[in-house]
């Protein structure tokens, strides 16, 4: 396994935060702070702000993301956003299956593998989203259902496309409640994830493949995480919100 083959990516996840005047605001302090930045810097924005946000990061290497699309080209979905739509804009990432999706608004791994198709096939890169709940991880099933995550999560998709893909692992417990995962529960995960994808595909595949860990990932507890062998990289809530903290850990991730 080398590290050193991945492209580490830290993804900031606005979620449903930041009006356009916050994120000028933000993106303007953000631009300096991550200029020397060895790694791949992202904020996933909301739908309204992403025009302001790739307005901003042109000349800068910030790139933006959306938090959703859906997997119709086209069509009678009120209230939806195709992935067309967003390549239009500029836009290059996309969040798909995040947990607050599955808890929330009733996205499942089918929706998910139908969404991520849509977004590669459109030309975006997605963050996929995979994790389990504190009652999975008590009952010691996190490995079985993050296995099933990802497996139909890439159901269907390409070897070719993989570059296109980067997993992020997201135990639904650690996410926004200031409770880490411990850097070696983190790595556990990360590393069952390649080798599911190793299995899926082969272990070149599984090997190129950037993982990221995210909930309550942060300045402190960043270098940590970002240190373990099998985690490339961070989708980042809280922490992506305030500049200074976004930076320190694409500074941890830059080393
Ligand atoms: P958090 O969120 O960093 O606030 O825990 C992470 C995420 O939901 O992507």
């Amino acid at each position: 396994m080398n590290k050193s083959l991945r492209n580490a990516v830290i993804a900031g996840n606005w979620k449903m935060n930041n009006t356009r005047v916050e994120t000028t605001a933000l993106i303007n302090e953000l631009a300096p702070l991550v200029k020397g930045a060895d790694c791949e810097v992202v904020v996933c924005v909301p739908f309204t702000n992403l025009q302001t946000a790739v307005e901003l990061a042109k000349g800068t290497n910030i790139k933006v993301g959306a938090q959703n699309c859906h997997f119709e080209k086209n069509g009678a979905y009120t209230g939806e956003i195709s992935a067309d739509m967003l390549v239009e804009m500029g836009v290059e990432y996309v969040v798909i299956g995040h947990s607050e999706r599955r808890q929330y608004f009733a996205e499942t791994n089918v929706t998910v593998n139908k969404r991520t198709k849509a977004a590669i096939a459109s030309g975006l890169k997605v963050l996929l989203c995979v994790g389990e709940m504190l009652e999975d991880r008590e009952q010691g099933i996190t490995d079985e259902l993050v296995a099933l995550q990802t497996k139909i999560g890439l159901l269907d998709i390409d070897k070719a496309d993989l570059d296109k893909i980067i997993i992020a692992y997201e135990p639904v417990w650690a996410i926004g409640t200031g409770k880490t995962a411990t850097a070696e529960q983190a790595n556990e995960v990360c590393t069952m994830i390649r080798n599911t994808v190793a299995k899926i595909y082969d272990q070149a595949a599984a090997d190129a493949m950037t993982i990221q860990y995210g909930g309550s990932m942060n300045a402190a507890n960043a270098d940590e995480l970002l240190a373990k062998p099998d985690v490339d990289g961070g989708l980042i809530g809280g922490a992506s919100l305030k500049a200074a903290d976004f930076t320190a850990i694409i500074n941890a991730a830059s080393k």
